[in-house]
């Protein structure tokens, strides 16, 4: 079984015992982060990816069961950017070196659509060399058409899961598994280099869902994939469920390379909160992004989405010059630019 891992990368579809063997079995896991590793140096050479995140606001109408922002947290402290401090951000992240802006926040309706197409097109006027991505949950497609065309590059928006059954013991009713994956085709659809991801461990996730994961995303062909464990949130229903382990969060994002070898995967901020050298050994089994963040100190505690979320230190954009130190001593390097994916060019 083990020369499946020889066999990547692959175009045959692989059976449910095969992918349950990979994900589950008792193997040699370095074996495959080093596999993952080849091949992502294939594609990527040592390059990382640097992305500056902006959690512009930490009010959502949605009631994930797993996260700390949900609306009916009574706990969570809310807080949303301006207009004029989001640019305050970009301004300081394009000194430290960051070409991709990420604007990600809860489902807040202060977000018309004109405020945030508004907010695109003046970044683009300001930064025409950058990209701006959106993480902005699931709108109307008109919304994702109107930010497409002010300029908007990618936008991330995790499915959480390929299984309807387990999406909905993740949700409340209201939120359908149907509606997160008709908004992810149409952002594909308009153009959007599109990021979906999962989280790994999360309450009730069997198997067969992780390989409902992997099949959605060869079907998918994201241009990114955002994966991280799940961690519990005190103050959410899943508040005392174990967080997801290490090993199988690497497991899954060294097979998410070697099946989509030119995607983005970034080694998450879960990741790098539930081990210190969290992010080091993603990228080491495959991952080729970071997404320090950039939002301002003073709000950056409240973006709670789960417990013991790193914010200071490495995370944080200030801290770009150790971030890049730990990236060398784990044998690869921070590169300024966009960083698209390869998924986008020809061929
Ligand atoms: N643990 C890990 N990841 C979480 N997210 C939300 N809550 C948690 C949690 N408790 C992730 C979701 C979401 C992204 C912004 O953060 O996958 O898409």
């Amino acid at each position: 079984m083990t020369d499946l891992i020889d066999s990547f990368p692959t175009v045959r579809e692989l059976s449910d015992d095969e992918w349950r063997f990979l994900i589950e079995g008792d193997y040699d896991r370095q074996r495959l982060f080093d596999k993952a590793d080849e091949v992502r140096r294939q594609y990527y050479g040592t390059d990382v990816y640097i992305r500056g995140l902006i959690e512009i606001s930490s009010f959502c109408k949605n009631d994930c069961l797993y996260c700390g922002i949900r609306r009916s947290n009574g706990n969570a402290e809310r807080y949303r950017l301006s207009k004029e401090v989001i640019s305050a951000c970009c301004e300081q992240g394009y000194g430290l070196g960051f070409r991709t802006f990420v604007l990600q926040g809860g489902e807040d309706s202060f977000h018309t659509t004109e405020w945030v197409a508004d907010c695109v097109s003046a970044l683009k006027e300001k930064y025409p060399d950058c990209a701006v991505t959106l993480s902005l949950g699931e709108r109307p497609r008109k919304d994702y058409e109107i930010w497409y065309q002010a300029g908007a590059d990618r936008y991330l928006l995790r499915h959480e899961t390929a299984s309807r059954s387990h999406y909905e013991k993740l949700h409340p009713p209201e939120q359908t598994f149907a509606h997160r994956m008709e908004c992810l085709w149409e952002l594909k659809q308009i153009g959007y280099q599109t990021g979906a991801g999962f989280m790994v461990g999360s309450p009730f996730q069997r198997t067969e869902d992780l390989i409902a994961d992997m099949r959605f995303l060869r079907n998918f062909q994201p241009h990114m994939v955002g994966i991280g464990p799940f961690i519990p949130h005190h103050d959410t229903p899943f508040a005392a469920e174990p967080q997801g382990s290490l090993e199988r969060t690497l497991t899954m994002v060294a097979l998410t390379r070697l099946i989509l070898p030119k995607t983005l995967l970034p080694a998450t901020t879960a990741l790098g909160t539930i081990h210190p050298q969290g992010r080091e050994l993603g990228l080491k089994a495959g991952a080729n992004v970071i997404m320090p963040n950039l939002s301002p100190a003073a709000v950056r505690g409240q973006y709670s989405l789960y417990d013991n979320k790193l914010c200071t230190g490495e995370e944080a954009a200030e801290g770009m010059e150790s971030l890049k130190r730990r990236v060398l001593e784990a044998g690869y390097r921070i590169t300024v630019g966009r960083g698209d994916s390869l998924a986008t060019e020809p061929g």
